[in-house]
């Protein structure tokens, strides 16, 4: 029962977004691992949950566990495929896996160990491998769009799809979206993201410059499947004037706050009726940009060192800034609207980048004094630079559908929703009875938190 059970679950991971017929099958196991939880679950899970639709009954319900803190590596199928790439948390038997034959029996090589043709044993990952995996919640979206254009254009084509019954299933994986809000505060890399995952899924983000010099903006886009809304408000300059090149106090974020973001505030809604359900902050590579460039002026270089380690004021105000941003979201929508740190992505150069390494491992320390969770993507995609599409900025690729797949897995836990080692144990309820759901595995997530970049 336990093999064939997380046998169909590998499948279910790995093969989402294949042939017709294989997703049929796919997509119902998939629902067999939901209706799997309900009755069996993981020990400690409560058997009283049942599809989302009660209140969690007990505190220790459920195991706290996030895969994307958890040591792993990013799975891609095939080099630089956006499809079935995923976070892979190690596996207890990574250490008694079995590899394919390398040496015959005479110790001569027969395989070369890094054949890329050949990317598994028996060309199947191992059963284990993507078991714990968490659920790829941007490729289900991508499926579904496509299935849903596909179907739309039956009637013109006379061309029967048979997507309809996949489609149904697939609304019961994803309907928790339905009217959800997510506010993501940062720079431009953050809004190059949502504009591929806005792009993918064929809804536009439009910009609103809010002042002349187009150092800050509003981006919105609304995926209208399921009314889905992603709002990204560009900092840009704040802290620093960026004409003037003067250092402003930490006082001033607060003008810059009322004057271009406080005023449309209110129309970041979600599912709760008064605020985003789920806010993801950055504010590292402005910062960083501004020090860099003071630092040249002052040395009178041509060059820009990002070698240089921050010196204490940089890092003091750096810390002040941040922790006047984060008072600035708390104020405006509430404690109980959960924020996320996004840590910082290290920039694609030759040199080196130690004053974002300081400022993210400053940023990580505010975040453990001041209770904020931190969605750790900068950590994990450090070093894959090749998928970038300039200095700062991820290409629409594997990474970018990594950070779509994280941020559901945080909006989904916001929501209510529990997922423990790749099973959805839990689904969200529309009537938002469920959402301290998040407090739930708050405490367990911060000692988790890794202070060190
Ligand atoms: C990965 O996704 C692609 C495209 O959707 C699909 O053709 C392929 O079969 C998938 N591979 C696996 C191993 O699931
Ligand atoms: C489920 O909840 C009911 C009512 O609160 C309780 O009587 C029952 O013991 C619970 N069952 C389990 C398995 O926890
Ligand atoms: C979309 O969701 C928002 C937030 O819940 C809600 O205010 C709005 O009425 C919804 N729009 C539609 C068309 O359902
Ligand atoms: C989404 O919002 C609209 C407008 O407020 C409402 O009519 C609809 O029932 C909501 N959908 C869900 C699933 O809550
Ligand atoms: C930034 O500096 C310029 C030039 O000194 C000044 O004109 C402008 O008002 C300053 N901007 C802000 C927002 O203070
Ligand atoms: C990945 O694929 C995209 C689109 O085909 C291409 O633009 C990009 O250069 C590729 N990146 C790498 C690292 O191969």
């Amino acid at each position: 029962m336990q093999s064939s059970f997380y046998g169909a679950k590998v499948f279910a991971n790995i093969l989402l977004a294949a042939t017709v017929v294989a997703t049929l099958f796919l997509t119902l196991q998939f629902r067999g691992k939901l209706l799997t939880s309900e009755n069996e679950g993981p020990a400690g899970y409560s058997a009283n949950s049942t599809y989302g639709h009660e209140l969690i009954s007990s505190e220790n319900s459920y195991e706290c566990i996030n895969p994307y803190s958890q040591p792993g590596f990013i799975w891609m199928e095939t080099r630089n495929t956006t499809d079935n790439t995923t976070w892979v948390p190690f596996y207890s038997g990574l250490l008694d896996e079995q590899f394919s034959q390398i040496w015959d029996t005479k110790g001569e090589p027969v395989d070369k160990i890094v054949d890329d043709t050949r990317y598994f044993p028996n060309k199947f990952p191992p059963n284990d491998l993507l078991k714990n995996a968490p659920t790829q919640w941007f490729q289900l979206l991508r499926q579904y769009k496509k299935m849903r254009d596909a179907v739309s254009t039956e009637k013109s084509t006379g061309r029967k799809t048979g997507y309809t019954k996949i489609i149904r299933e697939l609304e019961k994986q994803l309907y928790w979206l339905q009217n959800r809000s997510l506010l993501v505060v940062g720079d431009s890399a953050d809004g190059t993201l949502i504009s591929h995952l806005c792009n993918s899924l064929a809804a536009d983000l439009d910009y609103e410059p809010t002042n002349g010099l187009d150092e800050t903006s509003i981006g919105t886009c609304n995926i209208r499947e399921w009314n889905l809304t992603i709002t990204h408000w560009q900092l840009g300059c704040v802290g620093y004037n960026c004409s003037s090149s003067a250092v402003e106090t930490p006082e001033s974020i607060d003008q810059k706050w009322d004057r271009y973001f406080i005023p449309t505030s209110d129309s970041v809604v979600g599912q709760n009726g008064a605020s985003p359900d789920l806010v993801i902050f950055q504010s590292g590579l402005w910062s960083e940009q501004f020090f860099v460039n003071r630092y040249r002026e002052y040395v009178n270089r041509k060059i820009i060192d990002y070698s240089r380690t921050l010196n204490f004021n940089e890092l003091v105000l750096y810390t002040r800034l941040l922790r006047r941003t984060i008072s600035k979201l708390r104020d405006l929508y509430g404690y109980q609207v959960p924020i996320l740190y996004r840590t910082v992505t290290l920039k694609n150069t030759v040199h080196q980048d130690i004053a974002a390494l300081n400022l993210d491992s400053a940023a990580r320390y505010a975040c453990r004094e001041l209770d904020i969770e931190i969605i750790d993507f900068g950590w994990l995609v450090r070093g894959y630079y090749s998928f970038y599409s300039d200095d700062v900025n991820i290409d629409e690729g594997p990474l970018s559908a990594l950070w779509a797949n994280m941020v559901f897995w945080y909006l989904f836990r916001s929501q209510g929703g529990v997922e423990v080692r790749g099973d959805l144990v839990r689904m969200p309820d529309m009537d938002m009875t469920n959402v301290g759901a998040w407090d739930m595995c708050h405490d367990t997530f911060m000692k988790d938190l890794k202070i060190r970049s």
